[in-house]
């Protein structure tokens, strides 16, 4: 990535607004009013062929014509003049152009966007936008936009693809008290995108936290790349989370996946924490940009109401992190800060009575306790007790402590009086909110972001030279077939060779072949119709399981083949397969898709009745790392069935996820040929017994 081009777009020392105005109303007047109202320290120069002055800044004709060098030209004149605008810029050396005007792809106008890239990448120069709002930075009193004015000054900075989100936002900084650096409106994201202004806040030393609003990755893959090079938390809010390309999915993998998995997947796998709604944005980003990350699970709350004690604990066993009792040591220590009818377990209650003196005491004894890692701290209002006092007295043992590396969070309830204590607590640099629940997900989600980073090592894809060159053998075969997908020997051979756990297939086209595979195979044997046109083949009475002798593999053969040609009259019969009949497991399934956004992926469900009721699957963008892969495992609501549930003994894990990690590698390594695939059922047994793939499908590309 260009940093210095970055720099120069999104913290110009000198700008050039093309398209300035002196009629009050029109956006290229309202920018050059912000630019000033917002006390931008560097050069200004509005361009316009028809004026001389604005606003007291005098107009060059054309961006040739300024003296000086210009890091960023906002446009804002109508879209038609917008290439040759930017041809100009480029000409005279603009590191970046901010493109306010709409009318590109966003209106069908892909053309247009493409040529303006094109125009100015040719100079090296970058291109935010178009149909934009503009960019923010209070670091550098700038607001080269068309937003009303700077957000509330903070530490995190906000990337936004809705234009009029980030506008609102901007003004409910004020309102909610959450400050940020700098606000980008990315718009159609034409050249600059989200990955782009990632690697950009990462180096940014005004930016502690990076927000994000989605409605859309274009390139997904280079989005989970950057976010997960980030070493700062990175929070998202993905609107538009209705299912896309499930309608045409040919298999149950694409009519399973969907936005929402899809996303959520790649979220997880980049490190990138998934906000709820804007409420929760916002919450959440206030105490990333504030707090530092929560390194243990131990939490523990201090209040003055037994009530918002229990609301604070149920929160923290919704969040993931169960309150533990406190050891006898800090209980003995808490002791002295409460009357005998205190309770010192975990939440401390310091009871009603608890005055500034208590609540310093504790918070200050509490930071520094080896045991705790992350303190909250509760307080309902009281007619004994001045909430801002309490505030102070908060902060103050805060400080007095000195422990800058365990995180604290605060909720008042009450009143006006608490609601201003909340806002001084913020200003001071502490999160603080008016619900119980919302100062436990604050920690939580300090400690979610701690485990980001304890998380092992990204996927790497391992290439498999000769699986890929004996699949793309089979697969062309079938393509000279005049063929979309692979029959089930052709796809069981496909997984046989990257190392999946297939059963035993082969085809016969007699009878007697037939009976002479299933002696090789040994009895019972499962056979099944073999043809392209019969993908759902036990729908079309084209399977027989537990064939258990001579007679009984010739009786099924003809069977099968008398029920095949009833079902489909026109199918292509390549003859009927025989196969090794695996015994009795649990039933898993393991799929493929290729996601729009994010390339290849990979689902993991339980099978049967899990699948097609219960929709109970995972997804991970490939690759998948073997941690990645027992995620999976435990994130399906049937997770328990895995572990062993009721008795049963544990199924097995080890090879579970190193089949998922063997998958991903081929359908990464497959994907330009592979469009979908299933193996299901597969079988897993008990601990240390492995499982079999025992059905195959693979769909190709269309070519
Ligand atoms: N160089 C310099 N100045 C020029 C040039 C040029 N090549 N060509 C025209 N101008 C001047 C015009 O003379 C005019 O100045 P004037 O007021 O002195 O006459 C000025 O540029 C603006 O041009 P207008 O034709 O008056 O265009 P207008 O201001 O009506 O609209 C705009 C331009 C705002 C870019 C419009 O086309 C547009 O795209 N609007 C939508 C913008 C938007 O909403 N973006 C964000 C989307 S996100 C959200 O939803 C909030």
């Amino acid at each position: 990535m260009d940093k210095n081009h970055l720099n120069g777009l999104l913290r110009p020392k000198s700008v050039a607004i093309v398209g300035a105005s002196s009629t009050p109303g029109k956006i290229g007047y309202s920018v050059i009013n912000n630019l000033i109202e917002g006390k931008y320290q560097g050069k200004i120069y509005p361009i316009n062929p028809n004026a001389t002055e604005i606003l007291g800044l005098k107009v060059y004709p054309d961006v040739g014509s300024v003296p000086g060098e210009i890091d960023a030209a906002i446009i804002t004149v109508p879209a038609k003049f917008v290439i040759e605008v930017a041809d100009e810029c480029g000409k005279k050396g603009v590191k970046g152009l901010i493109v306010i005007t709409s009318g590109f792809s966003e209106i069908g106008r892909k053309d247009l966007e493409a040529e303006l890239v094109k125009t100015a990448n040719k100079y090296g120069t970058r291109v935010l936008g178009p149909n934009i709002v503009g960019t923010l930075s209070n670091s550098d009193h700038f607001n080269g936009s068309f937003a009303p004015g700077l957000p509330l000054p903070g530490k995190a900075s906000l990337i936004s693809q809705s234009g009029a989100l980030l506008i609102a936002l901007d003004a409910a900084t004020y309102t909610r008290k959450v400050g940020f650096d700098k606000l980008v409106s990315i718009g159609n994201m034409s050249d600059v995108d989200f990955a782009d202004i990632i690697d950009f806040l990462e180096d940014d030393k005004d930016t502690y936290c990076i927000s994000l609003y989605i409605e859309g990755l274009k390139d997904g893959r280079r989005f989970i790349e950057s976010a997960r090079r980030a070493k700062k938390p990175v929070i998202a809010l993905k609107s538009g989370i209705s299912a896309h390309g499930a309608a045409a999915a040919a298999s149950h993998t694409g009519s399973l996946a969907g936005a929402t998995k899809i996303y959520g997947a790649a979220f997880k796998q980049a490190g990138v924490i998934q906000a709820a709604d804007l409420n929760d944005l916002f919450n959440r980003t206030l105490t990333l940009s504030l707090q530092p990350a929560m390194k243990g699970d131990n939490m523990l709350i201090l209040t003055n109401g037994g009530g918002v004690g229990v609301l604070a604990t149920d929160s923290a066993e919704k969040y993931g992190i169960p309150l533990k009792f406190a050891p006898e040591e800090l209980q003995t220590e808490m002791k002295k800060h409460m009357p005998e009818f205190g309770s010192a377990k975990n939440p401390v209650d310091l009871t009603g009575m608890a005055g500034n003196d208590w609540y310093y005491e504790s918070v200050k004894y509490a930071l520094t306790d080896k045991w705790v890692d992350g303190l909250v701290v509760l307080y309902c209002e009281t007619a004994i007790t001045n909430p801002t006092e309490i505030a102070i007295a908060m902060k103050k043992a805060i400080d007095d402590a000195g422990v800058k590396e365990k995180p604290v969070t605060i909720s008042f309830v009450g009143g006006e009086k608490s609601d201003a204590a909340i806002a001084w607590l913020v200003e001071n640099g502490i999160p603080a909110f008016n619900a119980p629940d919302l100062a436990v997900n604050a920690i939580a989600t300090l400690r979610e972001y701690a485990k980001i980073h304890e998380d092992g090592a990204a996927a790497e894809f391992v290439p498999n030279e000769k699986a890929r060159k004996a699949s793309l053998e089979i697969i062309a075969k079938a393509r000279a077939d005049g063929r979309n997908a692979l029959t089930e020997i052709e796809a069981k051979q496909v997984f046989s060779v990257y190392g999946l756990p297939v059963t035993s297939t082969s085809l016969a086209k007699t009878e007697d072949e037939a009976v002479n595979l299933a002696k090789k195979v040994g009895f019972p044997v499962v056979m099944k119709i073999v043809s392209p046109e019969i993908l759902h083949k036990s729908e079309a009475g084209g399977v027989k399981v537990n064939v258990k002798d001579e007679a009984a593999v010739r009786e099924a053969f003809t069977t099968i083949l008398k029920n095949a040609k009833a079902y489909n009259a026109n199918a292509n019969i390549h003859g009927i397969a025989v196969q090794e009949m695996a015994p009795w497991g649990t039933e898993v399934i393991l799929g493929s898709t290729t996601d729009p956004t994010f390339g290849p992926t990979v689902m993991f469900g339980l099978g049967g009745i899990f699948v097609e009721v219960l929709k109970d699957v995972t997804f991970r963008v490939t690759p998948v790392s073997e941690d990645q892969a027992d995620e999976m495992l435990s994130e399906i609501r049937g997770a328990p069935i895995i572990a062993g549930a009721r008795g049963e003994s544990p199924r097995d894990r080890k090879a579970l996820t190193e089949t998922i990690v063997a998958y991903s590698n081929m359908i990464l390594e497959l994907k330009d040929e592979v469009a979908e695939s299933d193996a299901n059922p597969v079988l897993v047994y008990e601990a240390g017994k492995g499982l079999k793939v025992v059905d195959a499908r693979i769909i190709l590309t269309k070519k």
